[in-house]
């Protein structure tokens, strides 16, 4: 191939990150196991750890774990801090009365995330191959202490905006998450989030013309089809989240693998009934009696802790949080290496 083609780009971006195929697993925040990590990466693609409610013991013993089962490429990723919002005292006392009604006591509304300053650190000891942020960009310090080190930085955004900052800030590639993706938004601006648009097929491209660092595509990304999609559309790269969650490695709760089987794209919802941040996940009893009255995150996270931990104890689909992509149904229950295999080997074919 040459120069400029689709595929050529995606074997310079294999080349530069030491991948052998161009999928990159979505770090996702408590459902990212060093087994499924590690299943990525032995396949040839990037493994991913989401270290959100990690402290640093945690991610230097999740790097240990991962590190023991393969040598291949991994990106850690945190989030990046929102300001503490306002507290409102009647709009707690009603989620207090909503969630009571649901059988679920308030959470403690003081608790946070692990030290965001303590995970960076751990972060720069753990040395993977990639430091990943979303909702935000990491201050111009910790970059430069990245690249002293030779990490690389993948800076989530979610607008052509957001994607020429995180290049000026010294970002090496931008993942470009489409309105399609599980979980979280990662907009900058926790209250811009609800009005954003752009699809993956439409953002990436748009950022692509924007920036000159590597686009890797993210949000609806399930098969080679959709991978070969995106290398068209201007990307070096897919990120996948939602399409490992049902592989053994996932080790994902029966009742939440066995919805994301069910689930057609209007089955998901953007919602900020779990966290008080807009994220992707599958309608459920508590996406609807929340409607628009979350609390701000992290208030609504901590509020809502009691009942997330009760519903994954028994296993209530009706309160539980799950997370998924609009291309849910496409998630196949097999090995993560031969899913994200055969993604590479179906795009070669169609590209070439
Ligand atoms: C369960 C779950 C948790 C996630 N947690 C994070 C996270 O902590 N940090 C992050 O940057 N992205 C997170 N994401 C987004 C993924 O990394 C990825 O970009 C997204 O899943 C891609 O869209 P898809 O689900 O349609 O494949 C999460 C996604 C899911 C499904």
């Amino acid at each position: 191939m040459g120069a400029g083609t689709p595929l050529a780009r995606a074997r310079d971006f294999c080349a530069r990150f030491g991948l052998r195929l161009p999928v990159v697993m979505g770090p996702m925040a408590s459902v990212s196991p060093p087994t499924l990590a590690a299943a990525v990466a032995n396949a040839g693609g990037m493994g991913g750890c989401g270290a959100l409610m990690l402290d640093a013991r945690a991610i230097a013993a999740w790097m240990a774990a991962f590190r023991a089962a393969s040598n291949g490429a991994v990106q850690i990723n945190t989030w990046i801090p929102d300001p503490d919002p306002p507290r409102d005292a009647a709009a707690e006392a009603r989620m207090a009365a909503l969630l009571a009604a649901h059988g679920a006591a308030m959470g403690d509304l003081d608790a946070r995330p692990p030290d965001f300053a303590a995970q960076c650190d751990a972060i720069l000891a753990a040395a993977p191959q990639v430091a990943s942020s979303i909702m935000g960009l990491w201050p111009a310090p910790f970059v430069a202490e990245l690249k002293r080190r030779g990490i690389a930085w993948f800076a989530n955004v979610t607008s052509v905006e957001e994607a020429r900052a995180a290049e000026d800030a010294g970002a090496d590639a931008v993942v470009v998450s489409g309105l399609e993706a599980g979980g979280h938004r990662g907009a900058f601006d926790a209250a811009a989030a609800g009005r954003q648009a752009g699809t993956t097929l439409v953002l990436v491209p748009l950022v692509a013309d924007a920036v000159r660092i590597p686009v890797i595509a993210a949000g609806g990304i399930a098969d080679g089809r959709a991978l070969a999609a995106v290398l068209a559309l201007g990307a070096s790269a897919a990120q996948v989240g939602t399409a490992l969650l049902r592989t053994p490695e996932a080790s994902l709760h029966p009742a939440w693998a066995d919805a994301i089987a069910r689930s057609a794209p209007e089955d998901t919802v953007q919602t900020r009934a779990f966290s008080g941040r807009l994220a992707r996940a599958i309608r459920s009893r508590w996406t609807e009696a929340v409607g628009e009255d979350a609390l701000p995150y992290p208030l609504q996270r901590a509020a809502t802790a009691p009942l997330r931990d009760a519903a994954m104890r028994a296993g209530d689909a009706g309160h539980m949080q799950m997370w998924a992509g609009q291309a849910a149904r496409l998630a196949r229950a097999e090995p993560a290496g031969d899913v994200v295999a055969r993604m590479w080997r179906d795009a070669q074919s169609l590209l070439a």
